[in-house]
């Protein structure tokens, strides 16, 4: 059998929002399908069409380009009011999802009760909050684990009612165990309109159907979301979501063999932002880190909260590298530290007195005093920039650097947030 080693991956080395929605649309225009292969709705991915600001949260982010296919696969949490509503909003482009989106009959459905569980379980943390985005997916994931949860290919089935009714009565024995008393009636309703708007979708069977499209030599992007720090094994337990996002994912969530896969193309911003509990090691909670939130308008997607702002961490992006075997980095919004005099690099954690280059079991529980390198700012508009050679010397230097340090070539650099500012590197 021949291997058609098809389907790379973009995902994100960070704590989210690294820019994968922009990089999955600028490079959507090269393959002819893209695929989500975990997270849900939790995830906010930011575009620019036609000049205007579209966030994602269930689509995938090629959906802007009318030849292209999308596929919504069976690691995915789905949120039937989400995507109705994002469906609607896409509609509106002018885009004919009918045509161009699919949807895998074995994704997890997000109950209301999910929604309900997510946000009575953070209540009861106490200071001990993940800062989820109260969006049902732990709860969901649980209901897949625990093979309770209900899947859009169940929707078919005459007997789809009674199974929800029984699953919401096993999460009403639960809320009651966190006194959750508030009235969901109304997200059962609009749950319940919006799987009736599901089922005119196209619900298909994604396996075979990225596997005959991998057969017929498609070119396929799968798009990654949250970030490496945040996935379920290797993120910064418990702060993490609750799916696998690294590569290795993208193998169970859509139903395709390892060697299948080419290229990893891992984002990282030019320094680093985390949404929600949890270490962060280079967190800045001083003026330049409020220099970076405001320059970088650094407030989430999907919850519009502040997002804590630092600088780079090298530990924490070689080690993202390794356990997603990245082939390719693309660095985003560098445009972000234009006006900064001096910019710190992490190289190293110093962790009981010891410095060390790799990343601790328990990262909330020591004490990490960063070690930095530092480097002199550009102070140059790098947004202006349309090549490489464009780029100041001071940022290349930086680029550089990084890339030594990884191992791994920084290939592109976003220096805006529109779709065609990107340089390629040589
Ligand atoms: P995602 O979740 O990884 O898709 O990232 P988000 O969309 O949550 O957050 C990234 C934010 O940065 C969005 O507001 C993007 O429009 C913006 N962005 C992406 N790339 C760049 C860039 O190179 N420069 C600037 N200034 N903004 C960018
Ligand atoms: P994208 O795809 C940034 C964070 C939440 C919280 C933790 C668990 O836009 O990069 P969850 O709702 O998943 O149970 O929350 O994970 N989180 C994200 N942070 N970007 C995201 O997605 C995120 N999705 C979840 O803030 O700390
Ligand atoms: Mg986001």
């Amino acid at each position: 059998m021949t291997n058609h080693a098809m389907v790379d991956v973009i995902l994100g080395l960070q704590w989210g929002d690294e820019g994968k929605g922009k990089i999955v649309d600028y490079f959507a225009k090269d393959y002819d399908l893209v695929a989500r292969f975990q997270g849900g709705p939790n995830a906010g991915h930011t575009l620019y069409f036609d000049d205007k600001k579209v966030v994602l949260h269930q689509i995938p982010s090629g959906v802007f380009y009318a030849d292209k296919l999308n596929l919504i696969g069976n690691g995915v949490v789905l949120d039937p009011v989400t995507l109705k509503r994002e469906c609607n909003t896409v509609a509106s482009f002018g885009v004919d999802l009918r045509k161009s989106l699919f949807i895998s009959e074995r994704a997890h459905l997000i109950l209301p009760t999910h929604r309900a569980l997510d946000k009575a379980a953070e209540a009861s943390k106490g200071n001990q909050k993940i800062g989820s985005t109260l969006k049902g997916i732990a709860p969901t994931y649980m209901d897949k684990t625990g093979r309770n949860g209900l899947r859009v290919g169940d929707l078919l089935d005459k007997n789809f009612t009674t199974a929800y009714i029984k699953l919401r009565l096993k999460h009403q024995r639960l809320l009651d165990n966190y006194a959750f008393d508030e009235d969901i009636t109304a997200w059962e309703e609009e749950f319940f309109e919006a799987l009736e708007f599901l089922k005119e979708l196209n619900v298909v069977n994604g396996e075979y159907f990225i596997n005959q499209q991998v057969q017929a030599g498609k070119r396929i992007l799968a798009e990654g979301a949250q970030g490496s720090m945040l996935d379920i094994d290797f993120g910064t337990f418990p702060f993490v979501t609750s799916s696998n996002t690294i590569s290795a994912a993208v193998c169970n969530g859509l139903g395709i063999a390892p060697q299948k896969i080419r290229d990893v193309i891992g984002i990282t911003k030019a320094y680093c932002t985390r949404v929600g509990g949890g270490p962060f090691p280079t967190e800045l909670t001083d003026e330049t880190g409020e220099e970076l939130r405001r320059i970088g308008n650094e407030f989430g997607a999907t919850t519009g909260r502040p997002r804590r702002c630092g600088w780079i961490d090298l530990v924490a992006l070689r080690f993202a590298c390794m356990v997603n075997g990245v082939t390719k980095i693309v660095m985003t919004k560098a445009d972000v530290l234009d006006e900064f005099k001096e910019l710190e690099v992490c190289t190293g954690y110093k962790l009981n007195g010891k410095e060390s280059i790799e990343m601790p079991f328990r990262l909330d529980r020591m004490h990490v005093e960063p070690v930095y390198k530092k480097f002199p700012g550009w102070k140059t508009k790098s947004s202006a920039a349309k090549s490489m050679e464009e780029l100041p010397e001071t940022m290349r230097t930086y680029v550089s650097f990084i890339n030594q340090y990884l191992g791994v070539a920084i290939r592109y650099i976003s220096n805006g947030p529109e779709r065609n500012q990107i340089i390629s590197i040589k």
